[in-house]
């Protein structure tokens, strides 16, 4: 079965006193829960309650499977393991994006596509200029994807599959160079063009860390290590970037300023900034001796610490994408050799006494992938405050899939939750001098 259905033999009747019994549908989807659909609810005069949408499904979607219960990923139904192990993350955004892993030939088109469209438009390294050098580069990158619209927004029809392929293929290409841009302006260097020769990961890398004063070589290991960060965090289905991508999208806005939205929703410390907050966090702890003392702040309800790091609000097991990302992280150290880093030396204590201490247990509280994304960036020399700005550039394909497939969907319609009203009941204004 590959579309939601309704099980015909299965409704749920909704009583309400003084209220006809309302019949609700139950859908089916591929995998996963059966679903109440409440549409029907509306035209009764009720509306459901759900702040934070733990129980609602606003769209049906083809692209990312996940069951939290199980710690279960699947892109297009490929478990993440696999797609980390055995492609690499521009085959991934092909699956993504059209829905099937590329063979040879289709892949090498894709490559090229997205090779050829990695260069800016000139007059965009202007608006750079108008940022202070300290500004943090998700701020930067929230101004300049959004900008993008007054570059790109001519001969875009959404309604035309080719436009949107041509615009996927433009913001999976662009946003890297924007990233690389986006640092090398915070350390005053000259923005370094891209080079069609590397791999995505690797020009990344020559983006970020070359300089025009000698050749820069890629290390393999760290290219595969971070085209493994690009793999594990290119989707996650509705989480709140996606949804305010999906928003935006909702009322026909321009990709490029719904791609901003998603940008703006993932910096938030409890979303993408989670492994900036965690290295932070890790700084601020300093020495394995001084754990105990941020473990009882966490657990302490009049305290807002949390650790940085740990829980998911889907994955009630371990993550699986931290699974990879644990031994990707053995890898670069390894690599790297390093030992005996007081980070690293907090985070691998905080991660064994976490996994051992009962209110983390019974809350199912386990690492999650930007624990280990960020050592790992800060490992390969990113600074803290990029390491959002590179989950944002990973997730750009999983934003942009979502808006694609969202054109597609008959059932979409323009976003808009209710409320339940708490405040002041009518009243009348008094002029200024009465009240
Ligand atoms: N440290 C300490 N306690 C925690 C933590 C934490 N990191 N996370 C949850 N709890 C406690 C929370 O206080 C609550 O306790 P109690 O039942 O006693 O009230 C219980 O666990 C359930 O928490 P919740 O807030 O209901 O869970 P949620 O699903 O709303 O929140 C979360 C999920 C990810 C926002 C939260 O776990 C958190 O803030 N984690 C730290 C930030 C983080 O690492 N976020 C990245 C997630 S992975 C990247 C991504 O996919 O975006």
């Amino acid at each position: 079965m590959t579309e939601k259905t309704p099980d015909l033999d299965k409704y749920a009747t909704l009583n309400i006193p003084g209220h006809d019994p309302i019949i609700l549908p139950i859908l089916k989807g591929t995998m996963g829960p059966e679903v109440i659909d409440i549409r029907a609810l509306g035209k009764n005069g009720y509306f459901t309650y759900d702040p934070g949408f733990v129980s609602t499904a606003s769209c049906s979607s083809r692209i990312t499977f996940i069951d939290g219960a199980k710690g279960v990923l699947l892109y297009r139904g490929y478990p993440i393991d696999q797609l980390a192990n055995k492609a690499n993350y521009l085959q991934v955004c092909y699956l993504l994006l059209k829905g099937e892993l590329p063979n040879k030939t289709q892949y090498k088109e894709f490559e090229y596509k997205v090779i050829h469209h990695t260069l800016i438009h000139e007059q965009i390294t202007s608006l750079f200029n108008a940022f202070r050098r300290d500004s943090h580069p998700m701020a930067i990158m929230c101004g300049i994807a959004g900008a993008l619209s007054a570059f790109y927004h001519d001969n875009l029809d959404i309604y035309d599959p080719e436009h949107r392929e041509r615009t996927a293929i433009r913001l999976i290409a662009k946003i890297p160079t924007l990233a690389a841009m986006a640092y090398k302006y915070s350390i005053g260097h000259p923005f370094v063009y891209p080079r069609n020769d590397l791999s995505y990961a690797g020009n990344f890398l020559y983006m970020m860390f070359s300089t025009p004063c000698e050749p820069y070589k890629v290390n393999p290991v760290i290219e595969r290590a971070l085209d493994k960060i690009f793999i594990l965090h290119a989707d996650h289905e509705q989480n709140a970037s996606t949804s305010s991508v999906r928003l935006a999208g909702s009322s026909g806005a321009n990709p490029y300023a719904c791609i901003a939205a998603g940008i703006a929703s993932l910096w938030g410390p409890a979303h993408g900034g989670a492994n900036e907050a965690c290295l932070r966090m890790l700084e601020q702890i300093g020495t394995v001796d001084r754990i105990p003392e941020f473990i009882a702040r966490a657990k302490d309800r009049n305290d807002p610490f949390r650790l940085s790091g740990f829980g998911h609000r889907v994955y009630k097991t371990y993550d699986p994408r931290a699974v990879v990302m644990r031994q990707t992280c053995h890898e670069v150290l390894n690599e790297l050799k390093i030992k005996d880093h007081p980070i690293l030396d907090v985070a691998t204590e905080l991660e064994k006494i976490a996994l051992s201490d009962e209110y983390f247990i019974e809350r199912n509280l386990y690492p999650n992938v930007d624990f280990y994304s960020g050592i790992i960036l800060n490992a390969i020399g990113i600074p803290t405050s990029m390491f959002t700005v590179i989950f944002a550039l990973a997730r750009t394909i999983g934003w942009i899939s979502h808006w694609n497939e969202m054109q597609e969907m008959p059932e979409s319609r323009i976003g808009r939750p209710r409320q339940i009203y708490i405040g002041k009941p009518l009243r009348n204004v008094k002029v200024l001098g009465n009240r």
